[in-house]
């Protein structure tokens, strides 16, 4: 009766529809066709109507579940939420004059301000509301995820909000911070001894041995519709799309989300075209900027986005984007060419540079995730492909609630006294010069 029904999941590969989450998680998500682990949600309200929940027609938006129509839940009291999605987006001007400056583009720079949802404080807690209502819905009571850290504490926050007992894995070098947040709402932390690559397997073994639901990863049904949201969202606050869309790089299911939800909006009456992708990863963990290097330097012989490196227990400043065996990268790797993009890298030897900067500036402290994709902003200057007239949209991911030692670095305005004769006024204005400087010379 799949008319009658809010929404059922179609498999990517082989069309069968798979009728609701009961099924799914029956199937422990994989097709019960054809065994494909890809599924996404189609609705049967007419999308037509999405224009006037982007123009607020009927309602404020105070939550991602705003979205309620086009979201893969049956019924409202199984939401929840603590109002994550409806994150400002901010015009940033200083970056684009910068760009006019030293680069002589006229563009327009926007912040997707993850680091203010209310929930734990990333792009991730989207992802984990709707995951959470879902599970709830579906009368989930144990979940598993394996993560670099950020989607383990949004998880932890929103399940333990549902009454689900969620068993985290994290890979040895992930934030300390991260697992004692995990641990605050009494959710279990499995610190595995290895990479993120290991956290899975082992994740993947739990889930087997006792049949517990574990997070799809990157491609999850119930991720994916949770971040499209953040397109409807754009529309909703800047009344048009950005031509670039800078994200961080680990998994990517912001991209996949982001052209879900340019799928989606296809026959709503809405022009939704899909922005550029500039992926950043950093610099000591970068597979997927090396894959796609390679295939870009041989013109993208058949079958390339099937030959990418793994790195074994990468070494990163950024935990959380310890990807070091990406295997999305044939989705992400298409995306971005469908999309005319690019993946790149920026030296992690300059996020603190970026974080001050930014907080300089803005009076914001964004964490070393959000500091390599505003530092993908400077390298995409620097190799030229921001283009004259583009609107950029950068997706500030995170704070640095989680990074105390990052804060460290960015000490630089303390001087050590003794008495009061060595103690200086002092002007503000004194240090613009010096946090520029990093960018102004940006590899000259
Ligand atoms: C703040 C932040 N930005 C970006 C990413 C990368 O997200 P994705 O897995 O969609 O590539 C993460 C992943 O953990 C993150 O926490
Ligand atoms: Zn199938």
């Amino acid at each position: 009766m799949e008319e009658t029904q809010k929404f059922h999941l179609r498999c990517e590969k082989c069309q069968y529809v798979v009728s609701d989450f009961k099924e799914w998680f029956g199937s422990m998500q994989k097709c019960p066709k054809c065994g494909h682990k890809v599924v996404y949600a189609e609705y049967s309200k007419d999308i037509s109507t999405l224009k006037d929940l982007i123009e607020e027609k009927n309602g404020k938006a105070e939550s991602v579940f705003h979205y309620f129509d086009f979201l893969p839940i049956n019924n409202k009291e199984n939401i929840i939420t603590a109002g994550e999605g409806v994150i400002p987006v901010e015009v940033w001007g200083f970056l684009a004059e910068f760009a006019k400056k030293y680069y002589n583009l006229d563009i327009e720079v926007w912040a997707y301000r993850n680091d203010k949802n209310p929930g734990t404080g990333t792009f991730k807690d989207v992802a984990a509301s709707v995951a959470a209502s879902v599970l709830k819905e579906n009368g989930i009571k144990e979940y598993a995820v394996a993560s670099t850290g950020n989607i383990a504490n949004a998880f932890a926050h929103y399940l333990a909000k549902a009454g689900i007992s969620l068993s985290v894995f994290i890979p040895q070098d992930a934030l300390k911070a991260n697992e004692a947040e995990v641990n605050t709402y009494g959710q279990r932390v499995n610190r595995v001894k290895g990479d993120y690559a290991k956290a899975k397997e082992i994740a993947a073994a739990y889930s087997e041995k006792h049949g517990i639901l574990l997070s799809g990863g990157n491609t999850d049904p119930m991720r994916v519709e949770a971040k499209k949201t953040m397109v409807f969202e754009w529309l909703r606050q800047m009344k048009k799309l950005p031509d670039v869309y800078v994200q961080a790089l680990s998994g990517g299911t912001g991209p996949i989300a982001i052209d879900k939800a340019v799928e989606d909006l296809k026959g709503s009456g809405i022009e939704a075209k899909l922005p550029r992708f500039i992926l950043v990863q950093p610099d000591q963990c970068a597979p997927m900027r090396m894959a796609w290097d390679n295939a870009k330097a041989k013109n993208f012989p058949e079958g390339w986005e099937n030959n990418y490196p793994k790195l074994e227990n990468p070494v990163t400043k950024v935990p959380t984007l310890a990807t070091g065996k990406p295997g999305t990268y044939p989705i992400i790797g298409k995306l971005t060419k469908k999309s005319n993009g690019e993946i790149i890298e920026f030296g992690e030897h300059m996020i603190a540079d970026i974080s001050r900067l930014i907080a300089y500036i803005k009076h914001i402290q964004v964490g070393p995730a959000s500091a390599i994709a505003i530092g993908g902003f400077f390298e995409s200057l620097h190799r030229g492909i921001i283009k004259n007239g583009e609107t950029i949209m950068i997706n500030v991911g995170e704070g640095v609630r989680r990074s105390p030692e990052f804060m460290e670095e960015m000490i630089y305005t303390t001087r050590n006294v003794s008495n009061i004769d060595e103690v200086e006024r002092f002007d503000r204005n004194m240090y613009a010069e010096q946090v520029w400087k990093p960018f102004i010379d940006y590899k000259k």
